[in-house]
């Protein structure tokens, strides 16, 4: 345990942007964004925020644990930006649980939410599940968990 707080690090808040132009090919066949071009973007999103929390903690990577209830608010359309933001939001002994916003602006600037969900990422060492040892600052409860 103590070998282990040595090598503690202290998260103060991880985030990661991660933006796309809807493109043609992105369409379904009613002629907007297609549902799985945006569930694979958010996997996108919070895999980049995930490996920024751990640079330097030894693990070789994390993989995509689960994903909860996915609502599409709104479609859409082709030429819009799509805006996703993670966040790292709460962290297990190997867990890591990342909030995903998603937004669109559309060809006049006007923004609106399209859907969240939170994804749970494992993050690993030779294929198997490894304590990250990381701990978000303002959650110093989670020691326990180590
Ligand atoms: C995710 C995976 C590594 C978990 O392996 P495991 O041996 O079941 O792991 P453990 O039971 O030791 O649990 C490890 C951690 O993962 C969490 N976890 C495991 N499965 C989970 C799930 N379905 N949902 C949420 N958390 C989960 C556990 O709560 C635990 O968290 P903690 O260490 O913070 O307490 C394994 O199931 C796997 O490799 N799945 C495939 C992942 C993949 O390929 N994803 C890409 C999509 S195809």
């Amino acid at each position: 345990m103590s070998t282990e707080l040595n090598q503690l690090k202290i998260i103060n808040g991880l985030e990661a942007i991660h933006s796309f132009i809807v493109f043609p090919e992105d369409l379904n066949y009613a002629g907007t964004l297609f549902g799985g071009k945006v569930l694979a973007e958010m996997d996108l999103a919070a895999a980049k925020a995930t490996r920024r929390l751990l640079y330097g903690t030894g693990c070789d990577g994390a993989v995509t644990a689960s994903l909860d209830k996915v609502d599409f608010k709104k479609p859409a359309h082709l030429g819009d930006i799509i805006e996703l933001k993670a966040s790292i939001i709460e962290l297990g002994r190997t867990s890591i649980k990342i909030y995903v916003h998603v937004s669109k602006e559309n060809q006049f600037g006007e923004i609106e939410t399209i859907c969240n969900a939170t994804f749970i990422f494992v993050s690993l060492k030779s294929g198997q599940p490894c304590p990250h040892l990381c701990i978000l600052a303002n959650n110093k409860n989670q020691l326990h968990n180590l």
